[in-house]
């Protein structure tokens, strides 16, 4: 453990790029490795999340290396050409790495071991397990259906259909990625849309998909046993990750950044949408469309906010990125209000409860309920606290960036974990104007 200290910030100026998208990258590795031929990948995240997946894809016959100019490359095995990894499969942190490829491997005639750190050796997987039992896998672990947990995959699985009860694209990604190796139709109903990387990889490598809507939610049919044609992919900057920055320049005076080739696709842009509506100095520009995906430059000028009520229904686009949010809310004028988020107790960390105590801990006033948080902001922060990570890369770089405006330095216990999704993000961040260190 490494604990990271962050002081009070110079204005915040310049132009950064993030590192590629997380969702994007996990399920880039997986195609790639679905498809026969090279695939190759710009952009992808070298974070320690991605590239576990990326080990777990080499242990079932994918051969993956990076280039000479950086760009990955893939050579996939096909629909039906897994093979059995030969030791369990070390998942890290990663909740996606692990349900995705659980999903995967339910529809292989081969068993695979599943491990990961504490924070996912306590994280429910029950909701993957349970449809991916329908297809007729078997599942060997504990009783409340966490890791380890061993998987017996199906040599002739038999196609779902399959109502999504929470609102999870890890849920629907593992049965689409599933279905591919089963013969028929195979349809994941979403009540609550949720990111679509999936269906847009699947679209971009030549697997068709049937959308009908369904209310407020979509049907989602895939036909297994196609082929997957080798695709190039450019995988753009993480908006969870760009949601950093936007907020330390947001809080410190005088700042005015620019974050460029930033994902913006809907289904995952709440939270710029909410910092909007709370009166935040943001701009996109140069927007366009790049393997499926909207990107765009984002500039962020300092700005005074005021809190507002989140609603619920926006929940799905800014689910990572509420921890961040209760940064911005703590230096609004009046409250801000968090509801339907209890998804966020079984996250990397509970984040409500590593957020309520961290924040309270620094000063700011916050109300914890069991589906959220309300926070009244005020113009200055005490900070001076020792804030405990609990293996929350996302908890981490929130209080970092919580110092850079508090009175006194903020300290994090674990800055290490930060290499899941956002490697170099004290030396990107100390380009900019921040001043975080090691204690
Ligand atoms: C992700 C989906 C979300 C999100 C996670 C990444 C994905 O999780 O919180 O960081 O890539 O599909 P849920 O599916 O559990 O909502």
């Amino acid at each position: 453990m490494t604990q990271l200290i962050s002081e009070i910030a110079s204005p915040l100026t310049g132009r950064i790029k993030v590192p590629g998208d997380k969702s994007i990258s996990h399920r880039a590795l997986i195609m790639g490795t679905m498809a026969i031929g090279r695939s190759r990948i710009s952009g992808l995240l070298e974070g320690e999340d991605v590239l576990n997946t990326a080990r777990a894809m080499t242990a079932m016959g994918a051969d993956i290396a990076q280039e000479a100019n950086g760009d990955w490359s893939v050579h996939g095995v096909g629909i039906g050409g897994l093979c059995a990894p030969k030791n369990a499969l070390d998942m890290g942190n990663s909740g996606t790495g692990a349900r995705l490829i659980m999903g995967l491997v339910a529809t292989y005639p081969f068993t695979t071991t599943f491990i990961g750190d504490n924070s996912l050796s306590g994280r429910p997987m029950k909701r993957v397990t349970d449809p991916l039992s329908k297809f007729g896998a078997e599942f060997h672990g504990s009783k409340d259906m966490t890791l380890p947990l061993t998987v017996t995959g199906i040599s002739d699985p038999t196609p779902i259909e399959y109502v999504v009860p929470v609102a999870s694209a890890q849920v629907k990604s593992a049965i689409l990625l599933g279905a591919l190796n089963t013969p028929g139709k195979t349809t994941v109903i979403e009540t609550t849309p949720t990111r679509d990387h999936t269906e847009r990889l699947f679209e971009h490598f030549g697997v068709p998909l049937e959308m009908t809507r369904q209310g407020n939610g979509m049907a989602i049919t895939v036909t297994g046993h196609g082929e997957l044609t080798a695709r190039d992919m450019v995988v753009p900057a993480d908006p969870s990750s760009a949601a950093f920055p936007t907020v330390a320049a947001l809080i410190t005076p005088g700042s005015h950044i620019t974050i460029e080739n930033v994902g913006m696709n809907i289904s995952r842009t709440g939270i710029f949408t909410t910092l909007i509506d709370m009166g935040a100095d943001i701009r996109f520009t140069n927007e366009r469309l790049e393997c499926g995906e909207s990107v765009a430059d984002i500039t962020v000028k300092y700005s005074e906010l005021r809190g507002v009520t989140v609603p619920m229904a926006r929940a799905p686009s800014m689910i990572d990125e509420y921890p961040i949010l209760c940064i911005a809310a703590s230096f609004a004028e009046g409250e801000t209000i968090m509801h339907g988020i209890e998804e966020l107790r079984v996250k990397e960390s509970d984040r409500i409860a590593s957020m309520v105590t961290g924040l309270k801990a620094c000063g700011v006033t916050i109300t914890e309920h069991t589906d959220g948080m309300t926070i009244t902001g005020q113009p200055h922060i005490g900070g001076g606290a020792m804030v405990k990570t609990h293996l929350d890369h996302r908890i981490a770089m929130s209080f970092l960036t919580l110092g850079m405006r508090s009175d006194k330095p903020i300290t994090v216990d674990d800055g290490t974990v930060i290499e899941t999704s956002f490697p170099g993000f004290s030396r990107l961040m100390n380009g900019l104007g921040a001043k975080i260190g090691q204690r």
